[in-house]
């Protein structure tokens, strides 16, 4: 399998790529490939063309929630992409997500409608899904542990009063690949450590090969990060590529923490499996 970083925050290769914030991921299996988020603005059609990705081959999208970092290409990949696919993501992925600091509306900027005239033939799982073959959407990711509560700035309206925004749209993929899975998160909002026992009791493997994605650790207490830390240690990652609202002090951390196995994910890099 190989994982191609089409967009992230960064970019960390010699060629003509365009950074923004958000994050979108090109995915291929022996038999299929698809798009895992679509950055911002759409700039994903431009490095697909530069990476050689051809997007017009693209079996399936899927959305790791509704964030507009993470949505905000679609109609520009459906356009690209220049024919019917299925859109895979939770049925919360419309949910009117917000955040307070500065605040303003972060949910997907368009209407469902809009984007099934672009082609999008939505489908939606709350619960683990293979895919593909070796490929499993992970529903919602249930909380089991205490220290990942998510992030305080994030919000919904309930009869305009502000609750925490669940997030239950936070939807990652295991890749079960022979020397274990390797793991993609969107910004990791239900929590990298959650998500990554979540991996191991839907696919039933213990051994974990790689995260690649956001961690949402950029914000978070000391006592969170430490925790995570110890927990990543202890899985004895190939590859540790977090990035994107990882952010680059915790990113830094982790470089010192992990070597040589820490990659900055940024824009332009594949990973192969
Ligand atoms: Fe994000
Ligand atoms: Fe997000």
């Amino acid at each position: 399998m190989q994982v191609s970083i089409l967009i992230e925050n960064t970019v960390g290769r010699p060629l003509d790529l365009l950074g923004e914030h958000g994050l979108s991921l090109w995915v291929r299996t022996p038999e299929h490939q698809f798009l895992y988020d679509t950055g911002q603005s759409g700039a994903l059609v431009h490095n697909a063309v530069v990476l050689g990705v051809s997007l017009r081959e693209a079996e399936a999208v899927v959305l790791s929630h509704g964030h507009y970092d993470h949505t905000g290409g679609l109609r520009a990949a459906l356009k690209a992409i220049g024919r019917a696919v299925p859109v895979l993501a939770h049925p919360d992925l419309f949910s009117d997500h917000r955040v307070s600091e500065p605040d303003r509306f972060v949910g997907i900027p368009f209407s469902r409608t809009e984007l099934e005239a672009c082609g999008a033939e939505f489908q939606w799982t709350a619960e683990p899904l293979e895919i593909f073959q070796g490929v499993w959407a992970s529903g919602t990711v249930p909380k089991t542990n205490a220290f990942e509560r998510g992030d305080a700035r994030m919000y919904v309206l309930e009869e305009d009063r502000r609750v925490p925004d669940p997030l239950r749209d936070d939807l990652s993929l295991y890749l079960d690949t022979p020397g274990g899975l390797v793991i993609l998160t969107g910004c990791a909002h239900a929590g990298v450590v959650n998500i990554t026992e979540h991996a191991r009791a839907v696919t039933g493997r213990e051994r974990i090969r790689a995260i690649i994605g956001g961690t949402h650790l950029a914000p978070v207490e000391a006592d969170h990060l430490e925790k995570t830390i110890a927990y990543l240690k202890g899985l004895d990652l190939e590859l540790l590529a977090a990035c994107h609202c990882t952010g680059l002090p915790v990113a830094a951390r982790l470089a010192a923490e992990f070597g040589r196995r820490f990659s900055f994910g940024s824009t332009g890099l594949t990973f192969t499996f």
